[in-house]
């Protein structure tokens, strides 16, 4: 059966390769999964200065690790363009352990936020969304 499996998937993976991405299409994508990030942790800020109701804290964070990974995931077409310098892809491994670690420290905040209440991740929002260090590095702000 895995065997199988894998001929199957032996099968599929070059037509994947051979397919020509619009470069202007994988600057947009990414693009747009940029700014459903901005628009979660806006939400956030939101919360954290009391201006709404925290009933969706944790639902902003799980939705900010998971965009954090189809983030990761657009970025993989190399691509320079966009407001992405070309050290994205030169220094790929900081770079997608950045994202990774930013995915990871988000999800772990909505755990805590889940076992410990909401109060107890208040104070690491800040340092989590990391947003800022990697634009210092890797992004071109116009
Ligand atoms: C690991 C690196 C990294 C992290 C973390 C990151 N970004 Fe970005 N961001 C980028 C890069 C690179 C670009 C440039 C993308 C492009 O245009 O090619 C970008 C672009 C953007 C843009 C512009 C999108 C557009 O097309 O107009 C916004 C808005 C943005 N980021 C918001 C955020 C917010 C908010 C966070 C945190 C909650 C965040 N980013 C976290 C690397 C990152």
């Amino acid at each position: 059966m895995k065997y199988a499996a894998a001929i199957v998937l032996a099968a599929l993976i070059p037509a994947t390769h051979a397919f020509a991405y619009d470069e202007k299409d994988v600057i947009d994508y990414r693009g747009h999964i940029m700014k459903s990030l901005d628009a979660q942790a806006a939400a956030l800020g939101m919360i954290v200065s009391t201006q709404i109701p925290a009933d969706n804290l944790i639902a902003h964070l799980d939705a900010i690790a998971l965009t954090a990974q189809q983030s990761l995931k657009s970025f993989e077409q190399k691509v320079p363009g966009g407001e992405s310098k070309p050290l994205v892809w030169e220094q790929w491994k900081d770079f997608s352990e950045r994202m990774n670690t930013f995915a990871a420290k988000t999800a772990e905040l909505a755990q805590t936020a889940r076992t410990k209440g909401q109060d107890a991740v208040v104070a690491d929002m800040v340092s989590a969304l990391a947003c800022k260090s990697c634009h210092d590095i890797y992004r071109n702000k116009k």
